[in-house]
C-alpha cells in the first residue's frame, strides 16, 4: 500500500536548540537562558547563546531544507523572542525574524508548521510563578493570539504544545530541564491542569485568527511493546501504554493524562484514581475548553519497552544483555513506531504525524570530510518500516518529522548528543550534511518506496 500520495515528509527543530542570538534584537530572557547559567546543570557547561546560530544562518538552512526535500518544516517560535516579557509589548524584531523565515521558507517550496511553546518559557511569566499562576492560560492565550496575527495570513498548520510531559514532568519536577523544580505532583497536577486549558484557550484563538488553519498537539510516549503477539501480551502492552508507572510522580511522563483530556474531553480513570484528589475541585468545568477539536494527533516517539502479561497486570520484561541502545542511552526498538501509533489511533481516532523521531550517535567527520552515520540510517530504516506496517494495516498516519535537522543544543545534555540530518561544527558553524541527509532525501522522493 504505502503511504498516501500526499504524506506530509518533513523535519523539525526548536527554537532554543537552535537559534541562538539569545540576547540579540530585543528577545528577552527564557527559562533556559538562566537554568543554563546555574553551574553543573549542563553536562558540558554549555548554553543556547549561539547554538546553530540558525537566527544569523537561516537562509543557508532554509537551502539545507530544500534539497532535502521535504515539504513540511516544524520549528518553533520563541516566546520571549516575540514578546520578551512574555505578556505585553510585542517585540517587531522577533516578528520581523520570524516573518523572513517564514517567507524564505514558502519561497522555497517549504510548509511551515509552527510550534507555539517548545519549552523556552518567558522568565519574566516565571517570576511570576508560571504555570502555576491562575493567569497563565490567558497569558498563553494573547500570545497564540500574537503568533496567529503575525503569521496566519501565511502559515496554517500549528501545533500548541510540544512534550508537555517535558517541561512539566522534567522541568518543573525533576529539576533535569529549566527552570530545573522539585515540585510535588501536589503542585504539578494543578500547573498540568492550566497546560491543559492554554492549549484549549490557544485551539479557540487560532481557530479564530486563522480560518482553515490545521492545528495539532504534540504529547510524547515512549511505547509499551508486546513481548510476544499473544492477546494477552498485546492487551497487557496497551494497558500499561495508557497508564503511569508505579511511583506517583511517573503520572507526568503518562501519554492518556496529556492527551484523553485534549480528545476525549476527560482524565483517564486508572490515573485519575491515584492523583485526581491534586487537581482543583472544579477542574471538569474546564474541560469544555480544553477539548477542542484540532486536526491533527501528533507525537514525539523515540523508544519501547518490553510488556507481558503478568500475575497482576501488564508486567515489564528487561531487555536481553547487549540490546541496542543508541547514543544517548534510549532503547532502539522499531516496533515503537508500530505499536505506539497502532494503540493511540485506536484510542484516540485522529490522523497521526509524527512530529518527531530520530537518533543521536557518535557522528564524525571522516578523512574524507564526509559524516558516514550507518547507525541512524539504518534506526530510521528500522523504524519507518514499522510505521510503515502500521499504516499498511490501516493506522491513518499523515506524516513523519525527523528529529533533527541539525544538530544542536541538546538541553541538559548541551552538546554532546548529536541528533542532526546536518553535522553542525560548533566552532566554525559549518554544516556538512551527513549520509543519513542524503538517504532520508531519497526516501521522500520515492514517498517511502525505497524502504
Ligand atoms: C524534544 C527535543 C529533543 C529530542 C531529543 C524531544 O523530547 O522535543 O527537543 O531534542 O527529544 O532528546
Amino acid at each position: 500500500m504505502g503511504f498516501c500520495k500526499d504524506f506530509i515528509w518533513g523535519t523539525a527543530s526548536a527554537s532554543y536548540q537552535i537559534e541562538g542570538a539569545a540576547y540579540e534584537d530585543g528577545k528577552g530572557r527564557s527559562v533556559w537562558d538562566d537554568f543554563c547559567l546555574q553551574p553543573g546543570k549542563i553536562k558540558d557547561g554549555c548554553n543556547g547563546d549561539v547554538t546553530c546560530d540558525h537566527y544569523h544562518h537561516y537562509k543557508e538552512d532554509v537551502q539545507y531544507i530544500k534539497k532535502l526535500g521535504v515539504k513540511a518544516y516544524r520549528f518553533s517560535v520563541s516566546w520571549p523572542r516575540v514578546i520578551p516579557n512574555g505578556i505585553g509589548k510585542v517585540n517587531q524584531k522577533g516578528i520581523d525574524f520570524y516573518n523572513a523565515l517564514i517567507d524564505e521558507l514558502l519561497a522555497n517550496g517549504i510548509e511551515p508548521y509552527i510550534t507555539l511553546f517548545h519549552w523556552d518559557y518567558p522568565s519574566t511569566l516565571m517570576e511570576k510563578g508560571g504555570w502555576s499562576n491562575q493567569d497563565s492560560p490567558k497569558w498563553f492565550e494573547y500570545y497564540a493570539e500574537v503568533v496567529a496575527r503575525a503569521f496566519g495570513d501565511r502559515v496554517k498548520n500549528f501545533i500548541t504544545f510540544n512534550e508537555p510531559q517535558a517541561f512539566v514532568g522534567a522541568g518543573l519536577a525533576e529539576e533535569l530541564h529549566a527552570p530545573g523544580y522539585a515540585l510535588p505532583s501536589s503542585i504539578t497536577v494543578k500547573i498540568a491542569h492550566n497546560v491543559l486549558i492554554s492549549h484549549g484557550l490557544a485551539v479557540k484563538v487560532l481557530r479564530r485568527e486563522v480560518p482553515g488553519c490545521k492545528i495539532g498537539y504534540a504529547p510524547c510516549s515512549d511505547a509499551a511493546i508486546p513481548y510476544t503477539d499473544s492477546p494477552e501480551d498485546i492487551e497487557a502492552a496497551k494497558e500499561r501504554f495508557f497508564d503511569m508507572g508505579k511511583e506517583e510522580k511517573t503520572w507526568a511522563t503518562s501519554c492518556s493524562w496529556w492527551s484523553d483530556p485534549v480528545i476525549l474531553g476527560k482524565y483517564p480513570e486508572n490515573i485519575l484514581k491515584r492523583i485526581g484528589k491534586y487537581l482543583p475541585e472544579d477542574y471538569e468545568k474546564d474541560m469544555e475548553i480544553i477539548c477542542q477539536p484540532i486536526d491533527y494527533y501528533c507525537q514525539n516517539i523515540y523508544k519501547g519497552f518490553l510488556y507481558k502479561k503478568g500475575e497482576n497486570g501488564p508486567e515489564q520484561v528487561p531487555f536481553p544483555a547487549g540490546f541496542p541502545h543508541t547514543a544517548i542511552g534510549w532503547s532502539n526498538v522499531p516496533e515503537t513506531l508500530y505499536w505506539g501509533p497502532k494503540f493511540l489511533y485506536e484510542r484516540y481516532n485522529l490522523p497521526i504525524i509524527i512530529t518527531e523521531n530520530g537518533v543521536s550517535c557518535r557522528d564524525v567527520v571522516s578523512l574524507d570530510g564526509k559524516v558516514h552515520d550507518s547507525a541512524r540510517i539504518d534506526y530510521l530504516h528500522r523504524y519507518l518500516l514499522q510505521l510503515k506496517k502500521a499504516n499498511d494495516e490501516g493506522v491513518d498516519v499523515r506524516g513523519y518529522m525527523v528529529w533533527t535537522l541539525m544538530d544542536n543544543f541538546e538541553w541538559q545534555e548541551g552538546f554532546t548528543e548529536r541528533f542532526g540530518l546536518l553535522y553542525v561544527n560548533y566552532q566554525t558553524l559549518e554544516r556538512i550534511p551527513k549520509d543519513s541527509y542524503y538517504w532520508y532525501k531519497e526516501v521522500v522522493e520515492t514517498n517511502g518506496e525505497l524502504l
